[in-house]
């Protein structure tokens, strides 16, 4: 469902190929790739044309069925090598969104009873898994929405809207349901050094739907925290451990410390895809390290003295006790611990 200040569609099916919206060229131009091959997603996905936990688990669906198509056309008898092969790809494509292993396990188990030709199903799966994401975060908009407080004002990082899921937004679909609710008098949103997720494609996004947004550098929001001109920070996750620890953007841990010294409320939304009962803690959560380049250029031209070098670990981890609320489409867990999300994942 489209409307209700949800008009974006970054990942779609396009009756014999995947269809992305390019997100390393917004805001300056929108243009959409078409890819008909899963080498092509997964290198989609390191590249960040695709990027969101559960963009590039509904986006490796989709390759799924590409690997099988492809395969079949290879060797119609024996396609199963070959798509395991394709699906190993894939999975080693960014290693922190535990929504992309999620999505793959999800496809293999259901090819593994398939008999003939196995694209009618696989399709329907990799279907199932995108619609679903958009009911999940229409859920979490009203169950987060809930929480606010009209007359607040909230503080977003990284981008978590439309163009980092299925649709509407996890994170920003609390926004989109609160701002729809008249609760919200206003949306801040972090630039997200280095990538620029909030200055290039939230506020895009939130543009594009009629929702007005100030953006501050990620170095003003403990400044704008003081201020007491937030009530929320609203964040999403690309894993959440067993016992509530978030790993998410880099930037949003920071974020948390400064929510919790000032009294503001800090909420996390992410669908049960991304909660991995598997890690029992965010020590065991693998963190990408992207290319220095990010934080040394800016589209291509140095920023930085030559010579410097840089870190950029492209995500941290906020532990559970700085969480106030962690919402899922299952419903939410107030002052996670292990106890507590083993009860929501049960
Ligand atoms: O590196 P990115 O842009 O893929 O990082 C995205 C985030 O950190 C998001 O907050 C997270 O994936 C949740 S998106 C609904």
């Amino acid at each position: 469902m489209q409307g209700d200040h949800d008009s974006i569609r970054a990942v779609s099916w396009d009756s014999t190929a995947l269809c992305l919206l390019d997100q390393r060229l917004l805001p300056a131009e929108e243009r959409y790739l078409w890819l008909d091959n899963s080498a092509a997603v997964a290198d989609a996905i390191k590249q960040m044309v695709v990027r969101g936990a559960p963009a590039i688990g509904i986006s490796a669906g989709y390759a799924a069925v590409l690997a099988a198509r492809n395969r079949c056309a290879e060797n119609a008898l024996d396609w199963r090598t070959g798509f395991e092969q394709d699906l190993a790809v894939l999975q080693q494509a960014r290693p922190t969104a535990v929504n992309l292993q999620w999505a793959l396990q999800r496809m293999r188990a259901k090819a593994a009873d398939l008999q003939g030709d196995p694209v009618p199903a696989l399709l329907a799966e990799a279907r199932a898994i995108h619609a679903e994401d958009i009911r999940a975060n229409r859920r979490m908009g009203e169950l987060g929405a809930a929480f606010i407080e009209a007359g607040s004002a909230v503080l977003t990082h990284c981008n978590t809207g439309s163009l980092a899921t299925g649709g509407y937004g996890t994170a920003l679909g609390v926004i989109r349901s609160a701002w729809a609710g008249g609760r919200l008098t206003g949306v801040f949103a972090d630039e997200t050094r280095p990538w620029l997720q909030g200055a290039r494609l939230t506020a895009w996004e939130l543009v594009r739907d009629g929702i007005p947004v100030t953006l501050l550098v990620d170095g003003a929001a403990a400044h704008l925290m003081k201020q007491g001109r937030v009530q929320w920070v609203i964040v999403g996750s690309d894993r959440i451990a067993a016992n509530g620890d978030v790993a998410n953007k880099i930037g949003t841990y920071s974020a948390a410390v400064a929510a919790r010294h000032h009294g503001v409320k800090f909420m996390v939304v992410a669908p049960s895809s991304t909660v991995d009962m598997q890690v029992a803690s965010g020590a065991e959560i693998p963190i990408e390290t992207r290319p220095a380049s990010e934080v040394l250029e800016l589209g291509g031209r140095a920023l930085a003295a030559a010579g410097a070098e840089a870190w950029n670990p492209a995500f941290d981890v906020t532990p559970a006790e700085l969480v106030d609320v962690i919402v899922t489409e299952r419903g939410v867990v107030e002052q996670p611990n292990t106890a507590k999300m083993a009860a929501l994942m049960k």
